[in-house]
């Protein structure tokens, strides 16, 4: 029997420069789709897939985060004296049960390997997962979901994969493909951020993970890689041709980069749309900025 994957990894320390001012004060997971932090997105997406323990490895300037997840009484017994049961609700969704996260620092942002291997000790000798909060992908059945039930199958190491156009390849880590089954494709290679032509395939992954503790193992010995930085990928890559190899998987759903500005106001429109409080306003809105924008051309 493959054991159940019941913790994961959030990474949050990174310095998030691609929104500076707003990052200078608010964690880049803290920003909103609409209402909701995107680090809410991510935790829901979490609990549906079976997770029952949630592991932040967080840096300097990120207490809202963590303040985030805590019980507010003041403001809850407000609402309670004023009947908005509804906004309680909401709130529920927040709430953590005691003992269910944890907090772990990265002292500095050496890089996503780096902050991954932070977090070992709270591991110990069993599959993990690992979602990056600000990669959303809007599913039908959550994105980390669908892996758990891949993984079921597989065992090994699961990264979430995407299709993405050659030239933008050189943004993410490349899959380098042995097998090709569908959803599920085997690897004989990771390239973390390949040079422009030089990527083995156009298959990248994104911020959905779920590894092996031998991922751990291999960071131990990790030097930096691309940019200077400890590269999960490398570690991941390690395992390839081991008992725990490495596949890729790709996801029904559509992700979005909240990451970039561009990506982030993708999903602010996205997001809202799928609202029904928000579409007509929103669409009614857009439907007019576009004509306008036609017309002055
Ligand atoms: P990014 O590459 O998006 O970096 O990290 P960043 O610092 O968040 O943002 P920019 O590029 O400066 O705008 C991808 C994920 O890895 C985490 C980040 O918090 C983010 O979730 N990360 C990155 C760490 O936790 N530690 C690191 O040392 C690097």
């Amino acid at each position: 029997m493959r054991r159940k994957v019941t913790k994961a990894i959030f990474p949050v320390a990174g310095l998030g420069t691609r929104f500076l001012p707003a990052t200078k004060s608010v964690p880049k997971e803290i920003m909103t789709l609409v209402d909701r932090p995107l680090v809410q997105y991510a935790i829901d997406e979490a609990r549906a897939a079976g997770i029952k323990e949630f592991i932040f490895v967080t840096s300097r300037g990120k207490s809202a985060l963590e303040d985030y997840f805590d019980h507010s009484p003041v403001l809850e017994q407000e609402l309670r004296k004023k009947g908005k049961d509804d906004l309680l609700e909401i709130l529920k969704d927040t709430n953590m049960d005691s003992g269910a996260i944890a907090y772990i620092r990265q002292h500095k942002a050496l890089g996503l390997g780096h902050a991954v291997w932070c977090a070992r000790r709270l591991i110990g000798n069993e599959p993990f997962a690992v979602m990056l909060p600000d990669d959303v992908i809007a599913a039908e059945t959550p994105c980390l979901q669908q892996m758990v039930e891949a993984y079921a199958e597989t065992g090994g190491n699961m990264v979430a994969a995407m299709e993405v156009p050659p030239e933008r390849a050189s943004a993410y880590g490349v899959l380098d493909v042995q097998e090709d089954m569908g959803s599920i494709v085997q690897v004989k290679g990771m390239v973390e951020k390949p040079k422009a032509n030089e990527a083995p395939s156009n298959l990248a992954v994104i911020g959905r993970y779920i590894l092996s503790p031998s991922v751990l193992t291999n960071l131990n010995k990790m030097k930096s890689g691309a940019g200077g930085e400890i590269q999960l990928t490398d570690a991941i890559a390690a395992d390839i041709g081991t008992d725990s190899t490495v596949y890729g998987y790709r996801f029904r759903g559509q992700r979005f980069d909240c990451g970039s500005k561009a990506g982030f106001l993708q999903a602010t429109v996205a997001f809202a749309l799928a609202r029904d409080d928000l579409r007509d306003d929103l669409s009614r809105y857009l439907r007019d900025v576009v004509q306008q924008d036609k017309a002055a051309e």
